[in-house]
């Protein structure tokens, strides 16, 4: 029998950690979110706050609700304090070697029968938890920006994930209202293998086609039944993102359709990194 999930460590509360400690507070499961310092967890903490009182608003949550999630975020920045969960969920930089000195200390420090789980995009879920005594169990749980927002979770497992580990994240995503997918431990794993080297095309058939941004995301839409055209998705995610995932699927597969195509590198020579820097393909005013 799997162990029940009842507090779920959240490691990095950036971008990602953030909306991954609120999804699960909405689920009704306590986080405690450590960061390197208490103003970092704590400027988290209010972006959270500010998220759920935006849906009190809207009329999408109750006072009642939000107040009771916020009360289930605690913050520390003291790994220790994550000694007592059921769940870990790494969700710091993209860095090999931060995430093994950080795995191998969990495992340290968690209970034997606690699951790791990292969030990495691009990094080996293997390599990772080749860093503790507990490989089979760890998994990967990928979420997408924002996690809030976006319902799919890859469950990734590498050869050693035991079953029963495997399945415990699967029904933690979906506890928590996501839709969760299973997949092995490949680059790129599922979603980003496919759409990586897709919107590398994309930025290809600009120059290739001489045809515009506007007329490249017009014809993906209502051509292709695209939520939101090519180049709008990759200002979203942020150029040097996108090429950065790129540069890892590229070094790993040697598909040149992988490679950041030349375009994309120079626009972020040019600090032209899409939404965050106000331009990109288009340009923003906020
Ligand atoms: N941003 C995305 O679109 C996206 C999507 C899916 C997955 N990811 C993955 O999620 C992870 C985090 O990405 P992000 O975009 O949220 O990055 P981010 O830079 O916004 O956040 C990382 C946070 O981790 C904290 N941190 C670093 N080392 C720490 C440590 N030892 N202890 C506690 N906190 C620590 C940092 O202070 C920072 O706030 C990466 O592995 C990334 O590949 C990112």
């Amino acid at each position: 029998m799997a162990r029940e999930i009842r507090k779920v460590g959240v490691v990095g509360l950036g971008t990602m950690g953030a909306g991954i400690a609120q999804v699960c507070v909405q689920g009704g499961v306590e986080v405690v979110g450590c960061e390197v310092s208490a103003e970092l967890g704590e400027r988290a903490a209010e972006r959270i706050g500010h998220f759920l009182t935006r849906a009190v608003e809207k009329g999408r949550m109750e006072q009642a609700d939000r107040d009771a999630a916020m009360g289930r975020v605690r913050l520390t920045t003291e790994l220790g304090d994550l000694a007592g969960c059921d769940l870990v969920i790494e969700a710091a930089f993209e860095d090999l070697d931060v995430k093994r000195e950080l795995f191998a200390e969990l495992d340290r420090l968690v209970g034997d029968d606690a699951i790791l789980a990292t969030n990495t995009s691009a990094l080996s879920v293997t390599e990772i938890a080749a860093a503790t005594e507990r490989p089979e169990r760890v998994v990967g749980m990928h979420f997408f920006n924002p996690a809030p927002l976006m319902a799919l979770v890859e469950i990734v497992r590498t050869e050693l994930t035991a079953d029963e580990v495997f399945d415990a994240a699967y029904a933690f995503a979906e506890r928590v209202g996501k839709t969760p997918i299973r997949c092995h431990d490949t680059p790129g794993f599922v979603v980003n293998r496919v759409l990586i080297p897709l919107l590398n095309d994309c930025v290809r058939v600009l120059d290739e086609a001489r045809v515009t941004p506007e007329d490249l995301d017009k014809g993906m839409k209502h051509g292709a039944g695209w939520p939101m055209g090519p180049c709008e998705l990759v200002d979203l995610v942020g150029i040097d993102i996108h090429i950065h995932a790129s540069e890892a699927l590229y070094a790993a597969l040697r598909e040149p359709r992988m490679a950041p195509p030349p375009r994309l590198v120079r626009m972020a020579q040019a600090g032209l990194l899409g939404r965050k820097t106000g331009s990109g393909f288009y340009t923003y005013d906020e």
